[in-house]
Formats: structure tokens, C-alpha cells, sequence
């Protein structure tokens, strides 16, 4: 039997970053990337050295980095507060006045914070949490829409070194109560409802359900956002605006430690435990600043557009951090895409005249299926720059990313990382490295990542392996919570001293990265190693399917079978005659050997509330099982129903 993961998706299109735009971009041509991620390679401590002398520090570092593997340091010594280089650097120039979040709420209300605005707020709020005995160390959840409050808070417990655990508003009672539990928050801060899809999501009322019988919360702050009726605990609950009456505006920053804990942030694991991830302060930053500025090559003027929550990793690093560090302008929407009408995407870029917009893989696909139209209304011509994570995207909806939303103009910079990463990992520089659809591409300095085979050997090009990365960066988790042996049984222990990702990859003759997709989603068929995500780009690039996920079921013959789930565009008639094509279509694309043995039409996959399809549920309703097991991060729970009846 084979153990390599087969690859059988070969990518020709190459697209060149514009003359025009490595002109003015920061880093101008492969050659400069190239001596640059040399130099971090060889010399970090100068590197990272020299991006963190960019930022504010209250003392110096006396080593950039400790590396006790697993556990790191980075800027060993050095003192710094993270909510003072996201906004009071920033107060003694013209930045003072210019727009730091650009929001928009999902019935239509709008708020702009400037920098000086935004350093008030978050003041006043780091001193009712005083006020509220709240201090360095605590931990505090934040469970809020996405509205600015949610950064005010964020922000407000790092000037005071407390550590945020945000839990995404989607959550449920279960969840929130799991995350008190593990990280022994004593305070929670959230809101009365938040908008979603013109309906309001009862936040308060799902902390209520979370905190009953008891936890470690004693104060619950609660920001006015839809004016629902909700309960309020004598003594427990206050509200966020009576509060704000007792405080004034000045709260200086406190110097923290380069290593004290900044966040902790939930994803869940294989086991369905909730793991904390743990990131800390100095290196944190300095990750997320670089990135911010290289990657999305930020200017003072642009308008840059993150559209994930802040619940989610790519919130806190791109929404907050990453942009108010360099002095960013960010935009922040509070609802769903679809809402009033599948345009509010693109109608928001046309208003704002957004220059980057960064999404997921699973909302470009959402966007395909809800037709082209919708985008055509719309002017967006502003936009300069596209991102997509999450997720690997497939060959096809790069291409309609990049002709339909980009105009044919604009570079997409396909960013690899993960909760664990913190910051950006394999990812294109828009101006310097030519990008292959479907390809995340070349490591970001300072990150040496590699491909290897079960006993650790590094495999050769195109050929599919384990991603590990083979020394720390600065972002990097320091620790599950409260578990280090966990973190280093996960994470550090099948191969000694590296950085296991859990995802399959290949690197090709040029050195590209592709992402395969998780380990745990690898097909053995007949003792050929297929990533399933090959075999759904494979059916996506049929014009008629729309979305498309693939698992395995037991089989006698081959080991495992392969089953596709596919949703087909809106007006097309899923018949059995689809069925054949797709199989056939698969074969073609890929080989007679990852033709699916089955093909189902839903109407809709099970998403988490991220957007990744949750395979193991699919699996369970392809192998004719029950679904059993937690499906509380299920994003709408009907889909499960109709799946199972879908079956012939
Ligand atoms: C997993 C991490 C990082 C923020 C969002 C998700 C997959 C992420 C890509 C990409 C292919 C990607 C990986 C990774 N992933 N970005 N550009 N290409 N796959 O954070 O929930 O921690 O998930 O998402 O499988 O391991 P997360």
C-alpha cells in the first residue's frame, strides 16, 4: 500500500503580478522576496528584530527568541502593550483623524470611529472593566455581533493585560459554558441580541442559559444593540452605556510582558474537547503587523475589508490587530451576505470603494450559485487587492474570483494559517510572486515549511505529504490551555521538534504550496491516498454544480468508497443524467480511480457556523449511519434533516 497522497489536479495558469502593481508595492519582484526569506531564514534574529523595531516597546527585548521546542519565546524581556501600538502610536500625527473602523450594521445603521475616537472608547472601556475588579490576567469572554464594541472590548483588556477569549455569536448556551469552564473567566461581556438575517439572535438570552446553576462569571456587561427586552440578574448584569457614566477617558497602557498571554481563542479538536489556543503579546503583534503590511501591502490609504467575524482568528489578527497596528482603515459588517439581497457584498465595496477585500473560499462558492448578476450591479472598480482563506480554493472559483470581483486586475493573495498560526504562513506577496489558481504558494519570510511522508522524510516535487513547519515563528501558539501536554502531543510530538498542520499538501517543481485539505479528510481507495477536496474541485469545475463535498464510506472491495455530496446551481435540474456526467467528469478530471461511487444532489451541505463543510456528519449520512455525536457548531440544522432523506 502507498502512503503518499496522491495528486492528480495539475494547475497550469500562471498569473504574474501587473508591472503597475509591483511598481508601488513593498516588496517589487521575486528576486527581492527571495533575498529577503533568505535573510530570515539565516539571520531571524535580525529580521524579526528589525519588524518589531517598528513598533512601540516599553522596554527592549534582550533575545528575539528562546526556543525550548516545543515552547518558545520571541523578544525575550521586552515590555509593550499591543492596544498602545494599535492606537495611542498613531495619535501624534495626521493618523489621529482618519477613519480606523468604517462600520456598518446589518439593518443599515453606520458608524466611523477615527483613530482618536476608537483610543477613547477603548479607554473608557479598559476602566469600567477596572472598575469592575477586572485585572491583568483575568480572563474575560466577549460573546457580541460584530459591531466595534467587540474590538473596543478586545482592545480594552489588553491595555490592562487582561486575556479575551471571544466566542464567535453563533455559539450556543453549550458552548459558551464549555469555554467559561475550561478558561475560568470571571467576567463576560455581551450584548442584548445581534441582527442576522433580519432576525435577532438572542445573545443575552443564551448567556443566561450558559451561566445558569453557576460558573466562574461574576459580572455579565451588556452593550444595547437591538433594544430587545431581555433579563437582567440583579447585581450580575450591568449595562455597558450605565457604566461608561462612571468612567472617565484615562487609562494609560500597561507595559506587559513580550510573553503574556493575550488570548485564548477555542477551535475544536478531534476529540470534541475545545481546545484553548493560547497567544501571547510581543510576538503576536509582530506577526500580525508584518503580514498585515506584506501581504496585503497596506497603505495609509487604503480601505481594507476583512469580512470575517471577530469571533473567528481572522478577525482578531485582520480585522484588529493586523490593521490598527499599521494605521490601517478597516471596514466591519455585522450580518449575513445575503441580506436584504445577494449584492450587500458588493453594494458595501461600491459604497466604501474598498481597495483589498479578504473572504473565504465558502463565500466565493456562494456567491457563484447566486449568480453573476448581482455582482454586475455593482461598481468595483476601488478594489486593487483580493485574499481568500479558509479553506483550499478550488482552480474554478479562483478564476471567477479573479474575473468577476477582481476585474482580471487585481492579484489573489491565497493565505495559508490557521487559529494555532496566529498570522499568515504560505501566502502569495502581491507584487512579487506570481500566482497559480488553487496554489497558497511560497512560505512568508521567516517560515520554513516542508512536506513529508510518515517516517518524516521529506518527499520529492508533487508529491503528497504531511505539512509540518520546521521552526517557530513569532505568532505561533504557545500552549493549549491548561494542557501543555496536550499542546505538545498535538502538535510537536509525531516528528520531534517540528510544527505538525494537520493538512495534506504538495509542493510542485516551482516550489508552490498546494493544500490538499486535513489529514483526516484522506481517501484510501484501493490503497491510493486521495484528498478529497482534488475530487470536489474535480466536480465544482462542472458549469452546472455549485458546491461540493466528498467523503469516504466503508468498502468491502476498495477500503473506501467515495461519496459526493453536490449542490447544483439555482435552475438546474439535477437528474439522474447529471449524476453519470459527474462521475464521468471526475474520471476525466482525475482518474477512473476517484470517481465517486455515489453522487447525491442536496439542496444544502452541513456547515460550522466558519463555513467548513463538517465531513464527519456526511460521512455518518453516507455510510447509512444515524448521525450521532455534537452537531451544536451545525449552522442550520434543517440541512441535516434533508440530507438524509436525499438518498435515493
Ligand atoms: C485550517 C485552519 C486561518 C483562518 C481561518 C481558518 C484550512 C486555511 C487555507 C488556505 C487551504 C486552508 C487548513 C487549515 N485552510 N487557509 N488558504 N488554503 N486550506 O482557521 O479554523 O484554524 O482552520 O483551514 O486546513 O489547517 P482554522
Amino acid at each position: 500500500m502507498q502512503n503518499d497522497i496522491e495528486s492528480h489536479l495539475i494547475e497550469k495558469r500562471v498569473f504574474k503580478p501587473s508591472k503597475g502593481f509591483s511598481k508601488t508595492a513593498r516588496i517589487k519582484s521575486l528576486a527581492q522576496y527571495r533575498r529577503m526569506y533568505r535573510e530570515s531564514i539565516r539571520q531571524p534574529a535580525k529580521f524579526w528584530g528589525r519588524e518589531a523595531s517598528e513598533l512601540v516597546w516599553r522596554a527592549p527585548w534582550k533575545k528575539v527568541l528562546e526556543w525550548k521546542a516545543p515552547f518558545a519565546k520571541w523578544f525575550v524581556g521586552g515590555k509593550l502593550n499591543i492596544s498602545e501600538n494599535c492606537l495611542d502610536r498613531h495619535l501624534n500625527g495626521p493618523r489621529r483623524n482618519k477613519a480606523a473602523i468604517l462600520w456598518e450594521g446589518e439593518p443599515g445603521d453606520k458608524r466611523t470611529l477615527t483613530y482618536q475616537q476608537l483610543h477613547r472608547e477603548v479607554c473608557r472601556f479598559a476602566n469600567v472593566l477596572k472598575r469592575n475588579k477586572i485585572k491583568t490576567g483575568d480572563r474575560v469572554i466577549i460573546y457580541l455581533p460584530n459591531i466595534p464594541e467587540a474590538a473596543i472590548a478586545m482592545l480594552a483588556c489588553a491595555r490592562i493585560g487582561a486575556v479575551h477569549s471571544v466566542i464567535f455569536g453563533g455559539f450556543s448556551a453549550d458552548s459558551i459554558r464549555d469555554r467559561i469552564i475550561d478558561s475560568g473567566a470571571i467576567a463576560l461581556v455581551t450584548a442584548d441580541g445581534a441582527y442576522r438575517r433580519g432576525a435577532i439572535v438572542p445573545l443575552k438570552k443564551n448567556v443566561d442559559e450558559a451561566l445558569r446553576g453557576g460558573t466562574s462569571i461574576k459580572r455579565v456587561i451588556v452593550f444595547r444593540r437591538t433594544g430587545s427586552e431581555i433579563h437582567m440578574e440583579e447585581v450580575r448584569d450591568i449595562w455597558w452605556h450605565q457604566e461608561l457614566e462612571y468612567v472617565d477617558a484615562n487609562c494609560p497602557p500597561v507595559p506587559l510582558d513580550s510573553e503574556h498571554p493575550l488570548y485564548l481563542l477555542y477551535t475544536s479538536g478531534s476529540t470534541g474537547k475545545p481546545k484553548g489556543i493560547l497567544h501571547t503579546t510581543g510576538g503576536y503583534l509582530v506577526g500580525v503587523y508584518s503580514t498585515m503590511k506584506y501581504v496585503f501591502d497596506i497603505r495609509d490609504e487604503d480601505i481594507f475589508w476583512c469580512t470575517a467575524d471577530v469571533g473567528w482568528v481572522t478577525g482578531h489578527s485582520y480585522i484588529v490587530y493586523g490593521p490598527l497596528a499599521n494605521g490601517a482603515t478597516v471596514v466591519m459588517y455585522e450580518g449575513a451576505p445575503n441580506w436584504p439581497e445577494p449584492d450587500r457584498f458588493w453594494k458595501i465595496i461600491e459604497d466604501y470603494r474598498i481597495n483589498i477585500l479578504y473572504t473565504a473560499p465558502t463565500a466565493i462558492r456562494a456567491f457563484i450559485r447566486w449568480g453573476d448578476q448581482w455582482v454586475a450591479k455593482h461598481d468595483l472598480s476601488s478594489l486593487r487587492l483580493l485574499g481568500t482563506v479558509g479553506e483550499p480554493i478550488n482552480p474554478e472559483a479562483w478564476m471567477w474570483y479573479h474575473k468577476n470581483i477582481g476585474g482580471g486586475r487585481c492579484p489573489i493573495v491565497d493565505t495559508w494559517w490557521q487559529t494555532e498560526t496566529g498570522s499568515i504562513l504560505i501566502t502569495p506577496l502581491p507584487g512579487a510572486i506570481p500566482t497559480k489558481p488553487g496554489s497558497a504558494t511560497l512560505p512568508f519570510f521567516g517560515v520554513e515549511p516542508a512536506i513529508v511522508d510518515e517516517k518524516g522524510n521529506e518527499v520529492g516535487p508533487n508529491v503528497g505529504g504531511k505539512l509540518i513547519i520546521q521552526r517557530p515563528w513569532p505568532a505561533m501558539l504557545r500552549s493549549i490551555y491548561g494542557d501543555k501536554t496536550r499542546y505538545r502531543q498535538q502538535y510537536w510530538s509525531e516528528f520531534k521538534g517540528n510544527y505538525l498542520t494537520g493538512d495534506g499538501a504538495r509542493r510542485d517543481e516551482d516550489g508552490y504550496f498546494w493544500i490538499v485539505g486535513r489529514i483526516d479528510d484522506v481517501l484510501n481507495v484501493a490503497g491510493h491516498r486521495l484528498g478529497t477536496s482534488e475530487i470536489e474541485s474535480a466536480l465544482v469545475s462542472h458549469a452546472r454544480v455549485a458546491e461540493a463535498a466528498v467523503v469516504g464510506r466503508p468498502d468491502e472491495l476498495k477500503g473506501q468508497g467515495v461519496v459526493a455530496f453536490v449542490t447544483v446551481k439555482t435552475g438546474v435540474d439535477a437528474s439522474r443524467g447529471l449524476k453519470e456526467e459527474l462521475r464521468d467528469h471526475v474520471a476525466a478530471h482525475i482518474g477512473a480511480i476517484a470517481k465517486p461511487d455515489e453522487v447525491r444532489f442536496a439542496e444544502a451541505l452541513p456547515k460550522t457556523r466558519s463555513g467548513k463543510i463538517m465531513r464527519r456528519l456526511l460521512k455518518e449520512i453516507a455510510s447509512g449511519a444515524k448521525v450521532t455525536g455534537d452537531t451544536t457548531t451545525l449552522e442550520d440544522f434543517s440541512v441535516l434533516a434533508r440530507l438524509s432523506e436525499s438518498e435515493e
